[in-house]
């Protein structure tokens, strides 16, 4: 098969794949069923988690070993593989379109993208907690006029990558990330209303 198509295959399945377990998780276990919100967002954040190691080891690091694409912040112009931050944001975007059954994203207080900020005063606060203590902050937020479950996990630069490419990144506002710092939080928002 064609190459750059196999990529795209790994890639759609990957996507697809996470969307589903996703749905499964959204439509299952609500809150209502009985099942805490922290126990739903620690699932979530298992399956987040493995889905983005697995992309990262074994498709953006073997591709560009192999030389057959690499991964770029402008992937779509470029046909290349979008950066693991961006192919967790997009899964997240395609999920739930309609009905967003619960959210995540990657936040920092010092990102490269500015809308990966935290969006309000709070947020920000309990980020900071995240990084100074390098736990889960919990916590119940409104956002449009629905009450959520929001936890916050330590986000680690487990890889030098990870150090080597933010610290050299011209829209960085941090230069000097050193392995196993905490480099932002994985916000997972889980409806309970
Ligand atoms: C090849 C470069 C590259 C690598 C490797 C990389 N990142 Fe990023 N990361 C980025 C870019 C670019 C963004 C902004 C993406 C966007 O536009 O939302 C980002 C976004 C993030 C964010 C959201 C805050 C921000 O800076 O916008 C976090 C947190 C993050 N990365 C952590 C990590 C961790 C942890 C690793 C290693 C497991 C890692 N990154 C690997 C380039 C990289």
């Amino acid at each position: 098969m064609n190459k750059p198509y196999a990529v795209v295959g790994v890639v759609a399945a990957l996507v697809v794949g996470g969307g589903i377990v996703g749905w499964f998780l959204g439509a299952h276990m609500r809150p209502t069923t009985g099942i805490p919100p922290r126990t739903v967002a620690d699932y979530l954040h298992a399956v987040i988690e493995a889905d983005r190691t697995f992309y990262t080891q074994h498709v953006v690091e073997r591709m560009e070993a192999m030389l057959i694409v690499t991964a770029s912040e402008r992937w779509r112009e470029e046909q290349a593989l979008p950066l693991p931050a961006q192919f967790l944001q997009e899964a997240s975007r395609n999920l739930g379109l309609e009905q967003r059954p619960f959210r995540y994203r990657l936040i920092s207080l010092w990102p490269i993208n500015p809308k990966n900020a935290p969006e309000s005063e709070r947020e920000r606060h309990d980020l900071e907690q995240v990084v100074k203590y390098g736990e889960v902050v919990e916590n119940t937020t409104h956002i449009d006029g629905r009450l959520y479950f929001r936890a916050i996990y330590p986000d680690r630069a487990v890889s030098r990558a990870c150090i080597s490419c933010h610290n050299a990144h011209e829209r960085s506002p941090k230069r000097d990330f050193k392995l196993n710092d905490i480099m932002g939080g994985l916000e997972i928002l889980i409806p309970l209303s």
